[in-house]
């Protein structure tokens, strides 16, 4: 059974994780406004994930008998200068998670609660990839600049990310595994 301390955190890490799908669900509104469809999808694509994570952690938190609490999701911005600046917001984003997820593998740890450790260490395992992907598309939208023939090129890449879910699936619900 987890700790009500550590039922809290993996608890606002749900709602953090259903902030960030609706943060990536504005942002793909936002690309899709501005005519970029593949980044529209590609943000989509993110949207998908994180519903995923947040549902996950969920199931782990029912499964270890926490109690789930359910905060308001914060409303996301809606604006962005460019696709470089919301790109940077993404890549700030990604990195605030991160250290979220590094509190919880502390706290785990601390608990000694070996199971909540290595399930969120798949998440922290996780945030290299975003954080690597948010850096990588920074760079090439860096180089890009004001060349739209070139911004064209990079939103047809995106936009052939399709979604995988990592989770076995029970219902709508994805299974600890
Ligand atoms: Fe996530
Ligand atoms: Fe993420």
């Amino acid at each position: 059974m987890i700790r009500p301390n550590l039922s809290e955190a993996v608890s606002k890490q749900v709602n953090a994780e259903l902030y960030s799908a609706y943060l990536y669900l504005s942002m793909s509104a936002w690309a899709d406004r501005k005519g970029l469809k593949g980044m529209s999808s590609w943000l989509y694509v993110q949207y998908q994930e994180e519903s995923t994570h947040g549902l996950h952690l969920y199931r782990f938190l029912l499964d270890r008998g926490g109690t789930p609490e359910y905060w308001p999701i914060e409303k996301p911005e809606s604006e962005w200068e460019s696709p470089l600046a919301l790109y940077e917001h993404v890549a700030r984003h990604e990195a605030h998670v991160t250290a979220l997820l590094n509190d919880i593998a502390s706290l785990s740890m601390q608990e000694k609660d070996h199971a909540t450790y290595q399930f969120v260490m798949w998440y922290v395992n996780e945030q290299v990839e975003e954080e690597s992907n948010a850096e990588t598309i920074i760079q090439r939208l860096q180089l890009i600049g004001s060349n739209s023939g070139q911004l064209l090129t990079l939103d047809a890449e995106l936009g052939a990310r399709v979604f995988v879910n990592p989770f076995p699936m029970t219902g709508a619900i994805p299974t600890v595994a």
